[in-house]
């Protein structure tokens, strides 16, 4: 189990990446939706191995609603991961399994 975060690092209605890889990006990122932690591996189902965000931390589409990939656009439920709109619809991403303490620190049980 690794700890990630405080949960007041990622506000209600935002992401951010975590674990810098050596190939220069996040490997895993958190959103928080109404208070509740979702964390997934950043790798789009469409293309695997290709990432989500064009700048850090931003894997939410304007209106928070969703994960979006700006590699072809296509749109994640965030407490499912599945895509429902895009070139991988219906393929899911990876998700992490997620716990906070009652500290408010946040850890990647699996990963
Ligand atoms: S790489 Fe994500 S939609 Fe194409």
């Amino acid at each position: 189990m690794e700890r990630v975060c405080h949960i007041n690092d990622i506000l209600p209605g935002t992401s951010q990446g975590f674990r810098y890889s050596p190939f220069g990006h996040d490997d895993i990122f958190l959103v928080n939706q109404g208070g509740i932690i979702y964390g997934y591996r950043n790798s789009c189902p469409h293309w695997p191995g290709s990432t989500l965000p064009l700048k850090k931390g931003q894997y939410l589409d304007e209106y928070a609603k969703h994960i979006v990939c700006r590699g072809h656009g296509a749109l994640f439920e965030i407490e499912t991961g599945i895509c429902i709109s895009g070139p991988c619809r219906g393929e899911r991403l990876t998700a992490l399994s997620i716990e906070v303490d009652e500290h408010g620190n946040v850890f990647v049980v699996t990963a």
